[in-house]
């Protein structure tokens, strides 16, 4: 029987000649040549389309790594909100970045000064020392003020580059940094980073600006350190710190000063003494006891070597706002430009506290009565973590040149507190999860 002809336009001539040769023998059971031909042609067609994907793989790969090295800040929506947010309404007598925006303190003040008519621009890093979403909320809050926050790191130089020459800031209001006196046993590099590195980057940016803003920014009652003279006055020896985080503070203050000196940057730091109340850090004692009491869960409380009780001058955050605004108000124009300084410029430091030191144990009892409910109470040694047995502000200072004046006594912050924080993390309110799984250090 012949072999059907085999009609096969756009085959290689070679190839149909040989399948059109009657000779060819389908008899002896080998594979038509056909199906050779198409099996190479559909290798090469595969082949052909991997090559298309891989190629298209390669340009999404080089868009992405494009678009992922690009920072989220070089586009035209990010200038207008950082515009917007730092537009003076009526009153308004500065321009502030408030780095640590998005912080207890942070949000606290950002809002007062936005309130008061102050253009008012966040930075902060949401970093993940403690639960982001409650860093989150708070933003949420400045936004819905009209406050907008930078996402950046302080030691981003391009991203303060880009900021300062988008904003004439008239003042910084600087208390981003790595808080916390015990997790510095843990991740001491964090306070480098953010106390030490973020501090210098930011400094540098100020130096450099044209002209040259007025800075207030956050030292802490921890510079004290093993200091056993009380009250803590600011003309006391700092120079014994008992903590990592401390050491950082102080290390702060002294940086400060040189940049004071050499550029004529108007610098105030202010040593804040144990700040509580509303939207505060979930790693402070005042906010887990009360989550502890809360949730019937044991509190910890730290006794000294001879069975001493701790004690700390409280602060509410109230006072502390009214601190950091008086500040702002009170600082005088930096006084440099191109690299070097053209007279003395202003350098101040000031203790922000209650005065009125209350002892752990008397504390936990205000607690108790406030939440109505009876803490468990695990007394155990001070592990040597860096705490220190007390701190005791003396004001005279911030009295006589800020009119600071805390007016809330512990019992009437912590009320508001317990208030805030009932509400909050009520059952439906829809932030129970929020510190689910979180523990302090
Ligand atoms: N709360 C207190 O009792 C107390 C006491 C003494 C001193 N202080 C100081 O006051 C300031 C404010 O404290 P807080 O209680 O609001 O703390 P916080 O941790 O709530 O706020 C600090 C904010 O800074 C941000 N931040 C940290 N490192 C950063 C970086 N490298 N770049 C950008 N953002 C960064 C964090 O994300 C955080 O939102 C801090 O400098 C703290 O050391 C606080």
């Amino acid at each position: 029987m012949a072999t059907p002809k085999v009609v096969s336009p756009g085959l290689h001539p070679q190839l149909v000649k040989l399948l059109e040769a009657d000779t060819y023998q389908y008899s002896k059971g080998r594979p038509h040549p056909l199906s050779y031909y198409y099996l190479s042609r559909t290798a090469v067609r595969s082949i052909a389309s991997l090559k298309t994907l891989c190629f298209l793989s390669f340009l999404v790969i080089i868009a992405w790594t494009f678009l992922s090295r690009r920072s989220p800040y070089s586009n035209a929506a990010w200038e207008k909100a950082v515009l917007q947010s730092s537009q003076r309404q009526e009153g308004g007598q500065m321009t502030v970045l408030v780095t640590g925006a998005a912080g207890f303190v942070g949000s606290h003040v950002s809002l007062a000064l936005k309130k008061r008519g102050d253009g008012v621009v966040g930075l902060d890093n949401f970093n993940d020392y403690y639960p982001v979403e409650l860093k989150r909320a708070r933003a949420s809050n400045l936004e819905q003020a009209g406050i907008f926050i930078v996402e950046g790191d302080l030691n981003d130089q391009n991203l303060l580059m880009k900021l300062f020459k988008l904003v004439h800031f008239t003042h910084i209001l600087h208390l981003a940094a790595q808080a916390g006196v015990r997790y510095a046993v843990k991740n001491p590099l964090a306070y480098v980073h953010s106390n030490v590195g973020g501090f210098v980057t930011l400094l540098e940016q100020c130096k450099n600006s044209q002209p040259q803003p007025a800075i207030v920014y956050a030292s802490s009652s921890s510079v004290y350190g093993l200091n056993s003279k009380v009250p803590f006055s600011e003309d006391d020896r700092t120079d014994h710190p008992a903590s990592l985080y401390a050491a950082t503070k102080k290390a702060d203050e002294v940086l400060a000063h040189t940049y004071n000196h050499i550029y004529g940057l108007s610098i105030t730091a202010l040593r804040f003494f144990t700040v509580y109340g509303p939207w505060g850090r979930p790693d402070m004692a005042y906010f887990s006891f009360t989550r502890n009491i809360v949730e019937g869960k044991p509190i910890t409380i730290f006794q000294g070597p001879h069975g001493e009780e701790l004690a700390r001058d409280f602060t509410f955050i109230d006072d502390i706002v009214k601190g950091c605004v008086a500040s702002l108000d009170t600082a005088l124009p930096s006084t440099g430009s191109g690299g070097k300084k053209h007279k003395k410029a202003q350098f101040r430091i000031y203790n922000l506290g209650n005065t009125q030191p209350v002892k752990v144990g008397d504390f936990v009892s205000i607690l108790e009565k406030h939440l109505k409910k009876k803490a468990i109470r695990n007394i155990i040694p001070m592990p040597s973590t860096g705490d220190v047995m007390f701190t005791h502000a003396n004001v005279t200072r911030a009295k006589h040149d800020l009119g600071y004046n805390p007016s809330t006594d512990l019992s009437t912050g912590l009320h508001i507190f317990v208030k805030w924080y009932k509400s909050y993390y009520k059952e439906g309110a829809g932030h129970e999860d929020m510190l689910k799984g979180y523990k302090p250090y």
